[in-house]
Formats: structure tokens, C-alpha cells, sequence
């Protein structure tokens, strides 16, 4: 594929490039976003237990930033390895799948990606050594270029549901640093702010990681998009004050009935948002459907303790040692849920057949 000409199609939208692939030095860089807003500083490596752990360590989050990091993970396998044959080179592949799958249990584009690769690396097989590692480069390259482009058609689908005075309730951080480029319900809020629409932000800070204090406060800055700041736990009576009249949210996970897995808060931002009579939305591309119905096919992801007792690993805010309950995503169930922007469409209830039909046409 080349990609500096689809690069090039994309630019307008991509004024954050959280990462990519540098194709003169056959390496995969990324932004650290552990250090956001306060520094900007780019990481690079040629392996893949290194993209392990900036995945594990939350240096890359968000699930569709995770799918794709997975994707160049196994590009880096595949081009720097000791395999001697096509058998040896499968089973190394092997051992990177295994090892990028056990960075994060929820996201749902992780192992989407991960497999997608290793299907690519079937249908090379035969083809001898150095067509399976072009395959899987190129593999990763696509579902780079394409997380781009379909988080470009989720801002067009769902800015048709964003009106003019609009203000936006956000919870944990959607927006280019979560994907590839651009983002999901913040590209959502991106794309209805590029056609000029006259709109304002609330983000929560969401705790305990910040993604909303750190990530959106700098993507938002960064646009010129008018917002605010608040606690996690003042959304309700932001709701109840009329300061925000939509939700719209990202996922890591939905499955087929419109459970949607994500960050931690979500299920009560969207009680809220129900409870006020206000619409709560989810933007995700179908990459991030599982295409399951039973919810307990959901794994929620606990994370350190640390997390919660100490703010970004560093100052206290507690006792040491408390014992504390730190899940890093929760599940809204589909009732409260008034629409899934994905780069299809917008599925609308009964979920069941809204979503089989936008997954049926992958
Ligand atoms: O723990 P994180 O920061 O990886 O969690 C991210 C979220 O919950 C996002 O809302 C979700 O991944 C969608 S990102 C487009």
C-alpha cells in the first residue's frame, strides 16, 4: 500500500499524530501519553515486547490506539527475528500474539487486530519467508490507514446528531491520542466542530488515570474547542442543571445486544444521562464489536491499587497500603444507551439487529 499518498488524502484530519509507522528507519514510534499535557515526547523501537509494554503501562490506551500498536507490534516481530524458516518465523509470530494479548483484557480491537494478522500471516503461508513478513506489515499498515478513516466517517455519522449550541458531556479520553488519528466520540465532537457547528465540552477528569484532565483538556486546547472541566462525580447535577444536554462516549467493547464496555464511570454518566432525559451516545468503530450476546463475555480489566492511592503513580493521596477496588471499565447495559455511531451508520435499538446488520457488511 502506499502510504504516504493515503497519509497525504487524510492530513486535514490529522493534526495529532499520537502514532505511526517510520518507514526509513523500519520503526514504530509513539506518543508517550502517560506525560500529556505537560510534555510531548516521542517514543520508537524495534520490538515488540517494547510496544508490550507501552501498552501494558498505558503509554499507548484507548482501544483502537491498542489494536493498532498490537498490529505494528507484530510487524516488528516479523521483520526483526532469528527464524530460519517460514515454521519458525509462524511460531515466533506466535509468541509475539500471545505476549501483545496479554497486555489488556477489555479492549476488544486488540485481539480484532491480533487475529486480523495472523490471518494475513495464513493466506501467506505458501507463499515462503519474506511474503509473511511484507503481509504482516502491510496487514498493520492497512489497519493503521483504515482506524483513520473510519474514525473520519464516525465524525460524520454522528455529527448529524450534534446540534447547533450544543453542550457535550465526555467521559475518559476518545480523541486522537485513543486511535490512530482524530478519534471516536471526540472525533465525533472534532468533525461538527470542523463544519463550524457552535459547540461546548464538559470532560470529566476520570479518575483515577485523567485521561479527561490530561488528554482531553490538550486535544481540546489544542482545537480551540470551548469546554469545561469537572470532577467525575459532578455529572449528575450537571445533567440536572441543564449545563450539558447529550453524552457521548467511546467504547472498548460492545457485544451484539449493545452492552458497551468502558472506562470506569461510564455506566453512571449514562444513569445520569437517562435519568435527566438527556440522549447518551457511543462511537466506536465495528472493530471494537464483539460479536457475542452473552455479556459476561466481557472482561473487565483491575488494575494496581496504586492507581487510586496515589495520583499517576507519584503523590499520595491516601494511606499507604489501603486496600482499595480499582476496575478500569464498567458495562452500560443497552437501555440507556440512545444510539452506536460507528463508521457504518448509527445503530439504533433493538441493538441485536442494528448491529448484526452493520457486522454482516464488514
Ligand atoms: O484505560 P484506557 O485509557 O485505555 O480506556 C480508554 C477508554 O475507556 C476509551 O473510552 C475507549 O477505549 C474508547 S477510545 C476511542
Amino acid at each position: 500500500m502506499n502510504l504516504e499518498q493515503e497519509l497525504g488524502r487524510l492530513r486535514e484530519y490529522l493534526r495529532i499524530k499520537p502514532l505511526y509507522w517510520d518507514q526509513d528507519r523500519g520503526e514504530f514510534v509513539w506518543l508517550d501519553t502517560r506525560l500529556i499535557p505537560f510534555e510531548e515526547v516521542y517514543r520508537r523501537t524495534r520490538d515488540y515486547s517494547r510496544v508490550a509494554k507501552a501498552i501494558r503501562d498505558m503509554e499507548i490506551r484507548g482501544a483502537p490506539a491498542i489494536g493498532v500498536a498490537a498490529a505494528f507490534g507484530m510487524a516488528l516481530a516479523a521483520l526483526y527475528n532469528n527464524a530460519g524458516d517460514e515454521e519458525e518465523l509462524i511460531a515466533h509470530l506466535e509468541k509475539a500474539r500471545r505476549e501483545l494479548a496479554s497486555t489488556r483484557p477489555t479492549a476488544f480491537n486488540l485481539f480484532w487486530a491480533l487475529d486480523r494478522v495472523m490471518a494475513r500471516v495464513e493466506s501467506e503461508r505458501s507463499r515462503g519467508f519474506d511474503k509473511i513478513v511484507d503481509g504482516v506489515l502491510d496487514e498493520a499498515l492497512r489497519i493503521y490507514i483504515e482506524d483513520i478513516k473510519n474514525n473520519i466517517m464516525i465524525g460524520r455519522h454522528g455529527s448529524k446528531l450534534i446540534e447547533e449550541n450544543d453542550t457535550i458531556l465526555t467521559h475518559c479520553n476518545t480523541g486522537a491520542l485513543a486511535t490512530a488519528g482524530f478519534g471516536t466520540a471526540l472525533g465525533v465532537i472534532r468533525y461538527a466542530w470542523y463544519e463550524g457547528k457552535n459547540i461546548r465540552v464538559i470532560t470529566t477528569e476520570t479518575r483515577p488515570v485523567l485521561q479527561g484532565a490530561r488528554l482531553n483538556v490538550w486535544e481540546l486546547k489544542k482545537e480551540g474547542i470551548p469546554f469545561k472541566l469537572i470532577v467525575d462525580s459532578a455529572v449528575g447535577i450537571v445533567f440536572r442543571q441543564n449545563l450539558a444536554n447529550k453524552a457521548i462516549v467511546g467504547a472498548d467493547r460492545i457485544i451484539l445486544t449493545g452492552h458497551v464496555a468502558n472506562k470506569i464511570g461510564t455506566y453512571v454518566v449514562a444513569l445520569s444521562a437517562w435519568h435527566n432525559n438527556k440522549p447518551f451516545y457511543v462511537a466506536a468503530p465495528t472493530s471494537t464489536i464483539q460479536p457475542v450476546n452473552d455479556p459476561s463475555a466481557i472482561v473487565i480489566e483491575e488494575r494496581s491499587h496504586d492507581e487510586i492511592r496515589k495520583i499517576m503513580g507519584k503523590y499520595p493521596l491516601t494511606l499507604d497500603g489501603v486496600d482499595a477496588y480499582n476496575p478500569a471499565f464498567d458495562v452500560t447495559p443497552p437501555e440507556l444507551i440512545s444510539g452506536i455511531i460507528t463508521e457504518r451508520g448509527v445503530a439504533e435499538k433493538p441493538f441485536k439487529e442494528t448491529l448484526t446488520a452493520i457486522i454482516n457488511h464488514r
